[in-house]
């Protein structure tokens, strides 16, 4: 597409891109949208060619699947069978919110989705321009956030411009994500309730509805083929690694010491620990977990940008409110193979 088309769709109002959103997934075509976690690449679900061009696009191995985005809790039945009284009563606390279950999927729907398993993930998101443009496209969207394999996901219109220029027919610009990381995804497809990937939805809360902890990977229960918790699946260009608080200054003296260029990820509380030198930058990260999740991405974004040679994150508290979070800085600081 030409730098032109894309200038003239800026330039429209919210209802009008809605509608050429529309109709450009209707053609088989590839919109970004936002969602509270992430943006997403969203094509028709039901088109293997449409889905098929989020694989191209992102450059994912075709046995990653996908996960569906609906606007209505009663579309559960159109794409999952055999759907426990449970996956109900948490479509019916979280949704639309941050939370994809994991179920079987309906005959009728395409492999293309679900990297050929018998399982689809589906969730409701909890953003406004989502739900629009989910119900005047009145079907699914299949969308994994919207960057290139292996990558930070996008939290803002410009990430996703950024990430993939012109190769996009239309970003829809709902401003920054409000949750900032992806998705809890929850399986429900053995007796017990099986922990993917942390993410919006915590532990806690799931239990309030399950009646008890759902089992995480390290459980022996889990000997389910995750794609998305290959390690290193969420990291910046630059390299990273994560430091325990009392060993912060000594990293960043030595770091000072060899000419080393380092950005410090910091929480707030411990800034003034560090001596401000030259070679050193320091952002002081938010000391309460929603609102660093926020900031996560968007910060290892900018300043992937900048030319350090390294980033040091603080270590954040391991507890559960920080999981999502611990999760996904573990896998930005596992060196690509
Ligand atoms: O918050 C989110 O979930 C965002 C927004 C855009 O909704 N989406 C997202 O999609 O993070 P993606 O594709 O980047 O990550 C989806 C994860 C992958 O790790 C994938 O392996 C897992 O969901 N997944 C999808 N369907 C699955 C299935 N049937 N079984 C197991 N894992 C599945
Ligand atoms: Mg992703």
């Amino acid at each position: 597409m030409t730098a032109e088309r894309t200038e003239a769709r800026l330039d429209q109002s919210p209802r009008a891109q809605l509608s050429s959103a529309v109709s450009l997934l209707h053609q088989g075509r590839v919109v970004s949208f936002p969602t509270e976690t992430v943006y997403g690449l969203g094509a028709d679900a039901a088109n293997p060619a449409a889905v098929r061009r989020i694989f191209a696009l992102k450059g994912r191995p075709a046995d990653h699947p996908l996960i569906v985005h609906l606007a209505a809790v009663e579309q559960l039945k159109e794409w999952a069978r055999e759907i426990p009284a449970v996956a109900w009563q948490l479509a019916d606390r979280f949704w639309p919110g941050p939370l994809t279950l994991i179920l079987k999927k309906a005959a009728w729907v395409p492999p293309e989705i679900t990297g050929g398993q018998d399982t689809i993930g589906l969730r409701i998101p909890a953003h406004s321009l989502a739900l629009d443009l989910l119900k005047a496209f009145s079907g699914g969207l299949a969308a994994p956030s919207a960057n290139r394999f292996g990558r930070i996901s996008p939290t803002c219109a410009e990430h996703v411009r950024d990430e993939f220029g012109d190769s996009l027919d239309l970003v829809l610009d709902g401003g920054r994500c409000e949750v900032g990381v992806e998705s809890t995804i929850l399986s429900l497809i053995n007796e017990k309730p099986l922990l993917l990937r942390p993410g919006g939805v915590s532990i806690t809360e799931l239990a309030e509805v399950l009646d008890s902890r759902p089992e995480t990977p390290e459980s022996p229960a889990a000997g389910l083929r995750v794609p998305g918790m290959l390690p290193s699946h969420y990291a910046p260009r630059t390299p990273l690694v994560i430091e325990l608080p009392e060993k912060l200054c000594a990293r960043a003296n030595q770091l000072q010491a060899q000419g080393v260029r380092a950005a410090f990820m910091i929480l707030k509380k411990t800034s003034a620990e560090i001596r401000r030198e030259e070679r050193i930058q320091i952002v002081e990260m938010p000391s309460q977990p929603q609102a660093y999740a926020r900031r996560l991405y968007h910060t290892m974004r900018s300043l992937d940008r900048g030319d350090n040679d390294l980033l040091v994150v603080e270590a954040p508290p391991q507890n559960e409110a920080w999981m999502a979070i611990n999760n996904r800085l573990l896998r930005a600081a596992t060196p690509k193979k």
